[in-house]
């Protein structure tokens, strides 16, 4: 099985500092799934075609089971991870999202400030995770059972 890491970063695509966002979302893989996957990694600007162009190539010609993407889902001018992700999936799935706002709220308030969303891409399941390391660690395990599930569905 294979899965995409796919950092959303200006900053992070430029060189101007390091990807910190990726190599969490292999840490917190390692640790919560015993399957057997490749990863590939990714790191792209917040241009929503590049965005949009490199999920669509992910999921159709690498064939990656699961994408997680981290980064650009905020209200700043240039966050544009949700519309690039809506551009390419066919179904959404906002639970993912909506899960991981309400799990943070309570202890990190500006949690509701992220739009993450997720669908799925023909048999490929897109998750979009904030940009900072620490909200990758908080959001992520808990939707590693439903990613589980969904992609067991996308699999038949
Ligand atoms: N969720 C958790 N669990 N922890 C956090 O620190 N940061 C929030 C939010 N979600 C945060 C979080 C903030 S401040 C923003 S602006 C949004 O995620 C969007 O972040 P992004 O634009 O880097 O994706």
């Amino acid at each position: 099985m294979k899965v995409a890491r796919v950092t959303i970063s200006d900053r992070a695509s430029a060189g101007i500092y390091a990807d910190k966002g990726g190599p969490e979302i292999e840490r917190v893989l390692r640790a919560a799934w015993e399957e057997k996957y490749e990863i590939i990694a990714s790191v792209v600007p917040d241009e929503r075609e590049v965005i949009s162009r490199d999920l669509a190539r992910l999921a159709d010609d690498e064939k990656c089971a699961l994408i997680l993407t981290t980064g650009g889902t905020g209200p700043a001018l240039r966050d544009v991870t949700p519309e690039a992700t809506r551009d390419v999936i066919e179904k959404e799935l906002p639970g993912l999202g909506e899960a991981q706002r309400m799990l943070s709220f309570a202890t990190v308030p500006t949690a509701i400030l992220s739009r993450a969303t997720a669908g799925v891409r023909g048999r490929t399941l897109i998750v979009n995770l904030p940009g900072n390391p620490k909200a990758i660690a908080e959001c992520l395990p808990p939707l590693i059972p439903a990613i589980r599930e969904a992609l067991r569905h996308l699999a038949e």
